[in-house]
């Protein structure tokens, strides 16, 4: 077959959040996709500007449909073309995973809110690295965020009609987040159940949980093939206590940054971490199937990378520490220059 080449247009929004590293992110998390499933038939990566406007091309000997259905949940990726002559370009069907209406993740607006693009990207990294990634568009999934905030991370994988389930700390993250939630699926016209009742351990009230039970249509939820979302709002080192082990194809969570964002100081909590994730890490490993993938997005101004690495492989994990996983750093604000390292449990 003959080689074509390819330009993908970048979201507009996706240059306000990285800045000047929105392309170099982009063409890290191609990379990922082609060396995990794209079978590395990417070549010839490159950034152009096409009409005044940036793109990122590459060659390949045509895309198949399941690839351009891959290629289609690219985080910042707005449009796909080939590249004809001169400046022509040729626009390519997409065919994004996406299950949901996409407001799910764009409504709530907080201090300390994950960038949903971002979140998107953390999570496909992790997915396409984990066992469960060629089946990325065939299968119900299971993702877990351990420190889920407002839900960030769940409402991504609803989108891709995944199970998802969360823990956090802070009661008014989960207040939230339940209040936003159930109002969701009213305002959608989704069937569901919304639940939230007391945690106990030894007759002691440990946490709070909420369970959601939804159809992502009316004929799913009569039919009883429901998707089930539920966060539990407890100390994440006890995340094992809650949810079945070896039962999450991937978990995928952006950690305390460390330094106070916003009004409220939502990271007093937790002045390490490193320490808290070398805490955790246990019981979040017990919970992943073999061949899962662990992605976590972190401060490198307050953990190096280098320790990262180490509390992931003393807990059993094989970080993924070449090619494009070392090209994720990227910087935030001022005192925030996150990155991103994937690990998977043999
Ligand atoms: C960077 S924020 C994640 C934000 C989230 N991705 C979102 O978009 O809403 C880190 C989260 O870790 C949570 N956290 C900190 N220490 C924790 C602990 N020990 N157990 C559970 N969650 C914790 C914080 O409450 C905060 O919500």
């Amino acid at each position: 077959m003959n080689t074509q080449r390819f330009g993908i247009l970048i979201r507009p929004s996706a240059n306000r959040v990285y800045a000047e590293s929105s392309v170099a992110l982009l063409e890290a998390e191609l990379e990922v996709l082609d060396r995990t499933l794209l079978g590395g038939r990417v070549g010839d990566v490159a950034s152009r500007t096409i009409g005044g406007v940036p793109y990122l091309t590459f060659s390949a000997d045509g895309l198949s449909e399941r690839d351009v259905a891959l290629l289609s949940n690219l985080s910042s990726l707005y449009a796909l073309f080939r590249l004809g002559e001169g400046t022509a370009l040729h626009p390519v069907g997409l065919n994004p995973l996406e299950r949901l209406d996409d407001d799910l993740l764009t409504i709530q607006k907080y201090a300390g809110k994950t960038n949903e693009y971002f979140t998107k990207l953390l999570l496909n990294v992790t997915l396409w690295s984990s066992a469960s990634g060629p089946h990325m568009t065939d299968r119900r999934l299971r993702v877990l965020d351990p420190m889920c905030g407002r839900g960030t991370t769940l409402n991504q994988a609803m989108m891709y009609g995944y199970d998802a389930d969360g823990v956090d700390i802070d009661g008014k993250d989960f207040e939230a987040y339940a209040g936003f939630l159930r109002t969701w699926l009213k305002r959608k016209r989704l069937k569901h159940t919304a639940e939230t009742s007391p945690v106990r351990r030894d007759r002691k009230v440990v946490g709070r949980r909420l369970d959601v039970v939804y159809g992502l249509s009316k004929e799913e939820y009569r039919s009883g093939d429901r998707h089930r979302l539920t966060v539990v709002n407890a100390d994440t080192v006890r995340a094992a206590e809650f949810f079945a082990a070896e039962s999450f194809d991937v978990i995928a969570t952006d950690a305390p940054y460390g330094v106070q964002h916003g009004a409220r100081n939502r990271e007093a909590l937790t002045r390490s971490p490193l320490e808290l994730l070398t805490r955790a890490l246990p019981g979040w490993v017990r919970l992943l199937r073999p061949g899962g993938a662990v992605g976590i997005s972190w401060n490198t101004c307050v953990t190096g990378r280098e320790e990262a690495v180490e509390a992931l492989a003393a807990a059993g994990l094989e970080p993924l520490e070449e090619g494009p996983y070392l090209k994720f750093r990227h910087r935030v604000d001022q005192a925030i220059v996150r990155d991103v390292i994937v690990a998977r449990k043999p």
